[in-house]
């Protein structure tokens, strides 16, 4: 354990340190290492040898906690058994940790996007634009990019199916496409084998866990000639993936995604795990945050919003 007096040092270990949303909470978390003077050490944690090898490295390292999004939520035992045999504090952000039965850690706080509200803003937002431009639900399937093992992104594409089921959407059009990653190369060929097998629909809508599982099977569409006027995506995120794509000058499918914030489980979290070690005040169990729907139309109003 390390002495009270000691110099903080934090780490932040994330799942896909490629991926833009990680590589923006760790923007925000240095943000809060300079503001408090703490060190952040950086990791990217891409399977469960990785993951145990960094947390050892971070107590070598004389680091009191850890701030994680794991590669695998079932990781959580050993998460939990790392922590107390070392003695270093954890918080998990994005995805939270579980036990073999699949409930979550009670002693590891977590923050997270309120999931299924934010699948439902997806869903609406797909019915919107598409009686807008007065398609004939009958003619347009919507298009599940489904990663179920982790529950973030199963509750995600939930909200997004009720609200589709909600307003009158038939069930029996949502089509569903099974990623074995979640970026954008295995959506592409998950939904490029969707496509494949339903030629009947005229339109289609997509929706996924995030911006990289709707702009993948966005380019499979392309592909098969499904253009921004035939095609709604919304994705979940918000950050490079989804404004490359509303600064090419051509419209693309990818319509909008609803904005959640890097900022807040960045910046946040960092902050809190440094309040738990300097100030022995621990972080709220949970903290759920929420989102707005962003097209290119509100993209600088909904940014400047949530302090981008
Ligand atoms: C998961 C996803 C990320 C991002 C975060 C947001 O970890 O894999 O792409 O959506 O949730 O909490």
């Amino acid at each position: 354990m390390a002495a009270a007096a000691d110099p903080v040092k934090i780490g932040f270990l994330v799942k896909q340190a490629e991926e833009p949303w990680f590589q923006d909470e760790w923007r925000f978390a240095e943000q809060a290492a300079k503001e408090k003077g703490f060190s952040l050490v950086k990791i990217g944690i891409p399977n469960g040898e990785k993951m145990i090898a960094a947390i050892d490295n971070l107590a070598a390292q004389k680091a009191q906690g850890f701030v994680i999004c794991a590669p695998d939520v079932k990781l959580g035992i050993a998460v939990e058994r790392a922590t107390k045999r070392i003695g270093l504090k954890a918080m998990s952000v994005d995805d939270q940790l579980v036990d073999g039965n699949g409930k979550p850690i009670a002693s590891i706080p977590h923050m997270g996007i309120s999931a299924y509200e934010i699948g439902k803003q997806v869903g609406q937002g797909l019915l919107g634009e598409m009686k807008l431009r007065g398609w004939a639900a009958s003619d347009v399937g919507a298009l599940r990019l489904a990663f179920d093992q982790l529950p973030t992104a199963r509750e995600r594409t939930q909200g997004a199916v009720d609200a589709l089921k909600a307003g009158g959407f038939p069930v029996t059009n949502i089509v569903d496409a099974a990623q074995s990653k979640t970026d954008t190369e295995s959506a592409f060929n998950a939904a490029n084998i969707a496509f494949t097998k339903n030629t009947h629909f005229k339109h289609w809508l997509v929706f996924g866990m995030n911006d990289e599982a709707v702009l993948g099977s966005i380019r499979a569409a392309e592909g098969r000639g499904f253009t921004s006027d035939k095609l709604i995506g919304i994705g979940i995120g918000g950050s490079k993936t989804a404004q490359n794509e509303f600064s090419k000058p051509k419209l693309t499918g990818f319509y909008g995604t609803v904005l959640i914030s890097p900022k807040r489980h960045g910046y946040e979290t960092a902050i809190n795990m440094y309040q738990w070690i300097a100030e022995n005040k621990p972080p709220a169990p949970i903290t759920l945050t929420t989102g707005t729907l962003m097209t290119r139309l509100n993209q600088a109003e909904v940014r400047a919003q949530f302090g981008l």
